[in-house]
């Protein structure tokens, strides 16, 4: 079932997400297809559990080729259950992200370039990979997500935050 997105302001936005405490659910499998049906609907790369109101530790993303990010190279579909991050590296980049919580804007997002995830898919196998570039950066985005944390929040420069349609006047961006 498709569900509303919460948008920016809504305090549960905001709030720590808690672990999934048991894998293989019936629960837990109806939570990631209703994620994954919102997502598609609203042609997103990716989508955390607390944005459709649901305080668990749960992220999806993932996309063969992307409206809103037509740049960006391909990452699997993946369904995420407690996701850990660990940087490889101590370089960041900055590259414009939008959100779904966060309709019609983009903004410029330091992240770091290289990292390993480890977690669990909804059947309970554990899932563990090292990525780099847009990947990278997607994880990161929705993983924030479960902390509490919107990418407005991690942007260093405010200036470089604004309208998309504004910002890409040619491109083909379909807004959210
Ligand atoms: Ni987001």
């Amino acid at each position: 079932m498709k569900r509303e997105i919460l948008k920016m302001g809504d305090p549960r936005l905001l709030e720590r997400a808690k672990l999934v405490e048991r894998h293989a659910t019936p629960e837990l499998k109806a939570l990631v297809a209703d994620m994954r049906e919102t997502m598609i609907a609203a042609r997103g790369a990716g989508l955390a559990a607390p944005q459709i109101g649901v305080g668990l530790r749960v992220v999806i993303f993932g996309f063969e080729h992307n409206e809103r990010y037509p740049d960006a190279e391909p990452v699997p579909y993946t369904e995420l259950i407690n996701p850990v991050l660990t940087p490889l590296t101590t370089e960041m980049e900055e590259d414009w992200e939008g959100c779904l919580s966060v309709p019609g804007l983009r903004g410029q997002v330091p992240r770091f370039t290289r990292l390993r995830y480890t977690g669990f898919d909804p059947e309970g196998r554990p899932i563990l990979r090292e990525v780099s570039g847009f990947h990278a950066r997607v994880v990161q985005h929705e993983c924030d997500h479960l902390d509490g944390i919107l990418y407005p929040m991690r942007m260093r420069d405010l200036r470089l935050f604004g309208y998309t349609d504004v910002l890409f006047p040619d491109a083909d961006v379909i807004e959210e």
